[in-house]
């Protein structure tokens, strides 16, 4: 296994046997390596549905979308029924963030890439590293610190102007406290954030607004970002517990579809 590291602190290029690849024969490594370097790049692998479930079974129990394990993402209505929801995806999130317990990985192979120039980047950031370089003072101020998060401030990205039943639908789903900073049981610490922050809880609003809107402004420096440039055939993982993603805006008739896999959640998020 061959390990090529994008940037000092997020993205990592792994180069390895195909039939190593699918047996798991390194999902230990892979495992860990996820972890430390939040996202897993495996170009040219040109994985079926199955293949990539045989390799997603290798790293962790598989979470059913529904009863499918596997999502379409794309922007069209007709391949993916839930697109507008989707476009979401153009924000900064965690994938499950408004589930008690958020998925552990989130995997994507590329199957149709959008056309040249249309965009269509994959962006991931590494919030265990964002935290991890606060001062220590804005660290001890952050601790205890609980944000909602909820399916309402994610769409209003998308529909700032909803309709009475649109705000219906949104507040019948699930929504979730978690504290701002979650120490996980490896020992690391991620800031937990992104476009389904509701609010802070017990703060002023503006106050709570602007803390969020600094430390993902924070979080988001390029150091911290890996953007993922598509290529044929490419697979790409990340820890989705200790990362941001977002998809790089491309034309909604695109064409671009990927084939998303995600990991069941184990960890709280304390
Ligand atoms: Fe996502």
């Amino acid at each position: 296994m061959k390990v090529e590291h994008a940037k000092p602190k997020v993205g990592s290029t792994v180069t390895m046997d195909r039939g190593d690849f699918l047996s798991g024969k390194y999902a230990e490594d892979l495992r860990a390596l996820m972890v430390e370097r939040s996202a897993l790049v495996f170009r040219g692998m040109h994985l079926n549905d199955e293949e990539q479930l045989q390799f997603a079974s290798t790293i962790g129990d598989i979470f059913l979308v529904g009863d499918k394990p596997l999502q379409n993402i794309s922007m069209d209505p007709e391949i993916n029924p839930v697109a507008d929801y989707v476009r979401g995806a153009f924000y900064w999130h965690i994938d499950g963030a408004n589930d008690p317990i958020p998925a552990k990985a989130t995997m994507l192979g590329a199957r149709v890439l959008a056309a040249a120039g249309e965009g269509g980047d994959t962006l991931i950031a590494n919030t265990y590293a964002a935290y991890a370089d606060l001062a220590d003072d804005e660290k001890a101020k952050l601790e205890g610190i609980k944000v909602h998060h909820a399916l309402e401030a994610s769409q209003r990205y998308i529909t700032p102007n909803p309709t009475v039943a649109e705000l219906e639908r949104w507040q019948m789903r699930a929504s979730q406290s978690h504290p701002l900073v979650w120490h996980h049981q490896h020992g690391r610490a991620s800031l937990v954030l992104g476009n389904t922050c509701h609010y802070v809880e017990g703060m002023e609003l503006g106050e709570g607004n602007m803390l969020l809107c600094r430390l993902q402004e924070w979080a988001t420096q390029d150091e911290y970002v890996y953007r993922h440039k598509w290529e044929e055939g490419d697979f790409i993982i990340w820890d989705n517990t200790g990362t941001m993603h977002r998809a790089d805006w491309y034309p909604l008739d695109s064409d671009r579809l990927m084939r998303r896999t995600t990991l069941q959640g184990d960890e709280p998020t304390y």
